[in-house]
């Protein structure tokens, strides 16, 4: 089992990683008066019998899967599901799913009786970015995680033995995170996934526990000094200025977040070419990401009028100009504003 130690000011806690660790673990989970695991519909067709059998003693509550399960609604029913349940400030939250379920799981444990205790357990490659860090949250129609806290678990078990069960689609979303801790962290990282991985179905293979590893760790290095991203955790939004304007676009839930974020970074790399002069050959990159399957383009109906007023309202803008987490290198981040123009121009370059 590997572990890797998360330090932030508010709490220092550990992920732990392997096939199989959870039953082992579940003896660390001890001591909250009640625990509620929240699942999604998906996750708990695959692993309702294994949950009730680690942990008889918790009560399950099941949410639609994915963004669906990111709604002041759903997380209204989680409240009224955990009060009637009667969790008191000694209880907890486990997370079990996705990052969709970790990040209504965590906003629900942040703010019930001011929070509780919360646990993620994650279940899809993506997750490894998003269960870890502390940022939990649900959307509004305007905006992807628009209501959220910065809110830290007690733990994070990531038993890989529930990923072998992800469709492929799923897999290539995760992983497009992993890419993405390499194009902003680590260029040797970002040479040997492409070295190593030249089909999807490879992804999920012996090596994946240390790629998810070297993920983890170089998140937990940006959340370890800037827990609320007042400064260098921005970076870690490489790709999701445009990745996030396009998912609430076409629809939360139609494109997956892996998917366009990797057109947000195809995105994010051009215009580092052209505003800070990034020498990187984005070409190759691209044939990397086509062979596993990546539609990293546009879709065509997407309109620049609307991405731009959806960029304007990221979290990162400041006067309502939105900014960009550009790539000096492979590996050293800065956050920039960008031009209209350039945007506009590189936009229908990339739309299909
Ligand atoms: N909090 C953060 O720091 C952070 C970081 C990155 C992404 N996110 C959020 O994470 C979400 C995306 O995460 P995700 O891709 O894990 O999405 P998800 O939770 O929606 O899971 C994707 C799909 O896979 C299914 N699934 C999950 N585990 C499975 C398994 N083991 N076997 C089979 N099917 C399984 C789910 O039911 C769902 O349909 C987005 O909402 C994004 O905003 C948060």
């Amino acid at each position: 089992m590997e572990k890797v130690e998360i330090l932030t000011k508010s709490k220092n806690y550990h992920v732990f990683i392997g096939e199989n660790i959870l039953q082992a673990l579940t003896t660390k989970l001890d001591g909250f008066s009640k625990v509620l695991i929240i699942t999604d519909e998906t996750v708990s067709e695959y692993y309702q019998n294994t949950l009730i059998e680690y942990f008889p003693k918790s009560i399950i509550y099941t949410v639609p899967s994915g963004e669906k399960a990111k709604t002041f609604n759903v997380y209204e029913e989680c409240i009224n599901f955990a009060l009637k349940a009667g969790l008191d400030r000694k209880s907890a939250i486990f997370a079990f799913g996705g990052g969709a379920v970790g990040d209504l799981a965590g906003f629900v444990a942040a703010t019930y009786m001011r929070g509780i205790g919360f646990v993620q357990i994650p279940t899809t490659i993506l997750a490894h970015d998003s269960a870890v860090g502390g940022k939990v949250a649900i959307n509004h129609p305007l905006g992807k995680n628009i209501v959220g806290a910065f809110y830290q678990p007690e733990m994070v078990i990531y038993d890989t033995l529930f990923l072998k069960s992800l469709p492929k689609r799923q897999i290539r979303s995760g992983f497009s995170e992993v890419i993405k801790h390499a194009l902003i962290a680590d260029p040797l990282f970002l040479k040997q996934l492409m070295q190593e991985v030249s089909s999807i179905d490879q992804v999920n293979s012996d090596k994946l526990p240390q790629y998810l590893k070297r993920g983890i760790e170089i998140k937990a290095s940006f959340v370890s000094i800037d827990e609320r991203e007042a400064g260098i955790r921005a970076f870690l939004n490489f790709g999701h200025t445009l990745g996030h304007a396009i998912e609430a676009n076409a629809g939360f839930g139609d494109l997956t977040h892996g998917e366009a974020v990797m057109s947000g970074m195809v995105f994010a790399l051009y215009i580092s070419e052209q505003n800070v002069g990034l020498e990187f050959n984005i070409q190759q990159f691209i044939q990397w990401i086509e062979m596993l399957g990546y539609e990293w383009k546009i879709p065509s109906y997407m309109k620049f009028d609307i991405i731009f007023e959806l960029m304007k309202r990221d979290k990162k803008s400041i006067n309502g100009n939105p900014s960009f987490v550009l790539l000096e290198e492979i590996g050293k981040p800065l956050m920039a504003e960008v031009e209209e123009q350039l945007l506009k121009e590189t936009f229908y370059k990339m739309r299909k």
